[in-house]
This record gives structure tokens, C-alpha cells and sequence, in this order.
């Protein structure tokens, strides 16, 4: 396994904040060049506070963490403090955090490492809104064919939307940033809730966190207890979506994924179905395939990692 340079950006969320902790116990196959932080499941202020929080609670003090952008490019900001809490990491109560963020706005960072990297080794890693990703892709179009890969949390088909009847709350929040990055001809691998709501935290996974024993077990435990009654009471889920952690676990064992390559669309006309990920999964248009949109996993093979990993830290 090549070891990648990835960019984290994030809107944390205690989902956010459990593949930041993957990301950052698996140096073997994931260089983190910095994390940048977008608004999303709270309030900008909130989610770079949340960010410093988590880098603390692994130990990375070092970690260079960028603020981003604070709303999306057109639309209000949509926040889900109904999932998330009023703080965005509610569950543990961890210390307020010492670690200062980076002069360089996000935007700036993502646009400068691009530069500066050698082309086609960075992927970045939207975990949030793509506010942060299309501003950069908008700012300095060159930097587009620089990136080696996305692999982002977000979209639904088959199971539909969670934040309305048919869009998942990353790409709601944003679309016009989500239609810039689809239509960037990237190669773009897509964890949808397709997936990511086959990656539940049941009661024996969340006592496996416990177990550890360790302040990052017993938080991701908390952390897991608390962000699983929203989809608990919506879905009658058996525990807690770990919509964000695919995407790092995809980037340490692809393996544990199964997709399609096919088209994805993003809506961004019809109120109706803002924010849609229309995925031609039976490839009825010949629209490009734009996309590898991941429909399964090896839930066993991803709690056994995640839960290895995170006794590292
Ligand atoms: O719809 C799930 C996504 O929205 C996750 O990334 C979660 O953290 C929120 O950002
Ligand atoms: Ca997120």
C-alpha cells in the first residue's frame, strides 16, 4: 500500500471527529498535510474549536488545522445541531482545546499545497460541505488537474436524503459547490448513505470503543452514544452512522468497499430536490462516469480496523 498525502476537510461532528482520529492513528497509509475546516454540522467558530479539540484528544499537536469558510457559496447556512448537539461534538467533555489554528485561510492552504506537491499525490478528503474545495478549485482553477484523488462522505441514492426527502446534508448544505467539484473530471470516489448507514455503531461496537479503556475509547464511545439518536428515532437504526470514517477506512483498505463506476449529477435547480445526487446506477444516460460510487461494505472487516487503530492512539 502506498502511503497517501491527504487533505482532511472537515465540518466536525462526531462522525468528522472519528476519521480524524482513523486518519491520524494510521500513518502507514495516510500522511496528514493539514486539515481544513469548513461550517457545516455547526458554525465555523464551532467546528475549527472542534477540530483543534480532536487533534489534541490524539496527541497530533503539530497538526496544522486551517478555518475555512464560515457559509456556503450562495446559499444561507444549513447547521444540524438537531444530530450533532448545540456544540457540534457533544457526548465527551473534553478540555477547551491550547492548539491555535494557521494564519492561511483554508482556501489558501488547499490552493499553496497543490502548488507545491509534487501533481497527482494529494487527495483530499471532503468529510463536510464543499465550500472550502469549490472555493479553491474557483480561486485557482489550475490546481484541479493537480489533485491525485477525491474521496468524500456524501450524496444518497438508493437510501435517499437525510437533511429532506431526497438530499444527504454535505451536499444540501453546498450544492452549487458539490455540482463544481462533480463536474471537475476528477476521479471521485463517492461514500454515500448508501453505505455509510451499513456502518452502524451497535451496542457491541460501542463497548468495544469502551473497552480500550483509553481517553480516545472512551470518548469515541460517548461521542458514538450520543450522535446515534437522531438515526436511532428517524430510521430505527441498530447505532450510530459512521458516515465519515468510511471515507478514511476506504483510503487504508479499499478492499472493505464495494461500488459502481457510474454518472452523479448534483441538483441544483429544483428547490424541490436541491441538493440531489441523481446516480445513474443502471447506466440508462450516457452521461459521463464521473464517479465510483461506493454502495457496500465489510461492516465486521471496519469496526475490526477502527477499532485497532484507535487503540494506536
Ligand atoms: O450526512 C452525513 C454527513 O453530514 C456527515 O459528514 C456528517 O458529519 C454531516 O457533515
Ligand atoms: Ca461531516
Amino acid at each position: 500500500m502506498v502511503k497517501r498525502k491527504v487533505i482532511i476537510d472537515t465540518d466536525p461532528g462526531q462522525d468528522d471527529a472519528v476519521a480524524i482520529l482513523l486518519a491520524l492513528a494510521s500513518p502507514e497509509e495516510i500522511e496528514v498535510l493539514g486539515i481544513t475546516v469548513v461550517a457545516g454540522n455547526v458554525p465555523l467558530d464551532l467546528t475549527v474549536k472542534n477540530s483543534l479539540t480532536i487533534c489534541e484528544l490524539a496527541g497530533a499537536f503539530d497538526m496544522p488545522v486551517y478555518a475555512g469558510c464560515h457559509k456556503p457559496l450562495q446559499r444561507r447556512l444549513i447547521t444540524a445541531e438537531h444530530v450533532h448537539g448545540k456544540t457540534g461534538l457533544d457526548g465527551p467533555s473534553l478540555p477547551e482545546p491550547k492548539m491555535q489554528i494557521q494564519a492561511e485561510h483554508a482556501v489558501d492552504f488547499i490552493i499553496n499545497t497543490l502548488r507545491a506537491e509534487t501533481n497527482k499525490t494529494v487527495t483530499l478528503c471532503p468529510l463536510g460541505p464543499l465550500t472550502n474545495i469549490a472555493s479553491a478549485f474557483l480561486k485557482a482553477p489550475d490546481i484541479i488537474e493537480k489533485v491525485q484523488q477525491i474521496v468524500l462522505m456524501g450524496g444518497a441514492y438508493f437510501e435517499v436524503g437525510n437533511i429532506t426527502p431526497t438530499a444527504e446534508f454535505n451536499i444540501y448544505v453546498d450544492p452549487e459547490a458539490a455540482d463544481i467539484v462533480f463536474k471537475s473530471n476528477l476521479d471521485i470516489t463517492v461514500l454515500p448513505l448508501d453505505v455509510t448507514h451499513k456502518a452502524l455503531v451497535t451496542k457491541a461496537r460501542n463497548d468495544a470503543f469502551r473497552a480500550l479503556g483509553t481517553p480516545v475509547g472512551v470518548a469515541v464511545a460517548q461521542m458514538t452514544d450520543f450522535f446515534e439518536r437522531f438515526d436511532k428515532e428517524k430510521y430505527g437504526s441498530a447505532g450510530a452512522p459512521l458516515h465519515d470514517p468510511c471515507v478514511t477506512a476506504y483510503l487504508i483498505n479499499p478492499d472493505l468497499f464495494v461500488g459502481r463506476h457510474i454518472n452523479v449529477m448534483v441538483e441544483t435547480a429544483s428547490e424541490l430536490t436541491m441538493g440531489m445526487t441523481v446516480a445513474d446506477w443502471w447506466g440508462v444516460t450516457d452521461r459521463p462516469k464521473n464517479a465510483l460510487f461506493i454502495g457496500d461494505l465489510d461492516s465486521e472487516g471496519f469496526f475490526k480496523l477502527l477499532t485497532e487503530r484507535l487503540a494506536r492512539l
